[in-house]
Formats: C-alpha cells, sequence, structure tokens
C-alpha cells in the first residue's frame, strides 16, 4: 500500500461526519431539478455519508475513494441505512464506473488532498461523463482555511482564487465560484472553503 492510500486510510479511521454535508443538502433541494432521479457520482466519498444522502432522496448513486478502509466503512453505512450505493476504490484521476453517465455529481474535502493536476485530470476526465445539463458541486479548502494552517497532518493544499479559477476555465456548459466563511471561537478559527457549482 502506498503512503498516500495508508494516510488516507488513517484519516478514513479516525474521522468522517456522521451527517451530510450542509453544502451537499442545500445544493441538492436549492439546485437540483425534481424530482430527483439519474445518477449520481460521489467523488472522494470518505465513509458514503454524502452518498448515501443522494441516494435516500432517490439517485442512483455511485462514489469512490482511493482508501480502501473508507470505502469499507462506505459500504457498511449504506447496508446500516439500506440504501443502494455502488462503491469503489480508485483514484481521483481515474474515474471508475466505466460506461455510466451522471446527472449529479458532488466533490466534497477531497481537490485540497490532491496535487492540482490531480484535480485537473479528474475533470478532464469527468467532462466526458456527464449527460447534458447535469450538476456539480465541488467544495474545497481556501489557502487560509485553519485546516491548511493550524497543524495540516493531511496536508492540505488550499486555493487561492486564482487556482480556481484556472482550474476550472473552459469546462463546463456554467461554473459559478462561490465562498464560505464560518469562523469559530470569536474568530481565532476560519473555516474558509471555495463552492463552485458546475453545469454540464
Ligand atoms: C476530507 S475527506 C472528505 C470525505 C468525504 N467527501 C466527506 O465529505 O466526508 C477527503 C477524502 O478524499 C479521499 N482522497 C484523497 N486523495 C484521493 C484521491 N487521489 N482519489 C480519491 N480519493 C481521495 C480520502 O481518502 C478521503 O476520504
Amino acid at each position: 500500500m502506498s503512503d498516500v492510500v495508508a494516510s488516507w486510510d488513517r484519516w478514513n479511521v479516525t474521522y468522517g461526519d456522521k451527517w451530510p454535508a450542509e453544502a451537499v443538502i442545500s445544493y441538492v433541494y436549492r439546485d437540483c431539478p425534481r424530482p430527483f432521479s439519474g445518477n449520481a457520482l460521489d467523488i472522494g466519498c470518505g465513509n458514503g455519508v454524502n452518498s448515501c444522502f443522494l441516494a435516500s432522496e432517490g439517485y442512483a448513486v455511485y462514489g469512490f475513494d482511493i482508501s480502501p478502509y473508507g470505502v469499507t466503512k462506505a459500504t457498511d453505512y449504506a447496508a446500516s441505512r439500506n440504501v443502494n450505493v455502488e462503491f469503489a476504490c480508485a483514484s481521483i484521476d481515474c474515474l471508475p464506473f466505466k460506461g455510466i453517465q451522471f446527472d449529479v455529481v458532488i466533490c466534497v474535502g477531497v481537490f485540497d488532498c490532491v496535487r492540482r493536476e490531480m484535480a485537473a485530470a479528474s475533470l478532464a476526465n469527468l467532462e466526458k461523463r456527464l449527460n447534458v445539463g447535469a450538476k456539480g458541486l465541488f467544495v474545497f479548502a481556501a489557502n487560509d482555511d485553519f485546516r491548511t494552517v493550524i497543524d495540516n497532518e493531511w496536508q492540505l493544499d488550499g486555493f487561492v482564487r486564482d487556482e480556481v479559477e484556472a482550474l476550472f476555465s473552459n469546462r463546463f456548459r456554467s461554473v459559478y465560484i462561490d465562498e464560505l466563511v464560518q469562523t469559530r471561537q470569536g474568530g481565532a478559527v476560519k473555516r474558509h472553503d471555495w463552492v463552485v457549482t458546475i453545469e454540464g
């Protein structure tokens, strides 16, 4: 097992939210056409909590992650929630589930974990696998996010706006770049994510 995979296995042993990300819930309810149907993809699915949310809303869901431990955890979680999700172990630059086209894609907290060229390769592959009108949500840390500044055990690499613009430029029918800033402890801890929404 490579050091990278071992490191993300360690992350998945210890971390992973028990509830779906607020950004995913609000995106689906606000931006995705109803009734919720078609194929959804969760890139870097971790413990599968967001995948299972999508499945419970009616999507046929496919999730993948580089961490075998994460994929096992996700598979067990889906079974415990009694939802059907197809999980696979793969790296972001090698999109699995050959032959499947997607209507919704989410990628939460992953682009800041990988090298820039890997994120770019992931988007290049994804472009070819989206149905017309597909919706996508990408959430990842900005360079001043507390996770990239304090400790940074997982070697997260936060983005500045120019990098976000470069990554998504000349791709997709529409791209909106937004930001989500939340502070805690009177501002001592600042969480700062880029929230990029696309239409394929
Ligand atoms: C911060 S976690 C987020 C997990 C999940 N998306 C969530 O919101 O709970 C980052 C995830 O990205 C995965 N990851 C890191 N590098 C990856 C790569 N090259 N390809 C696929 N997944 C990767 C890690 O294993 C981990 O599960």
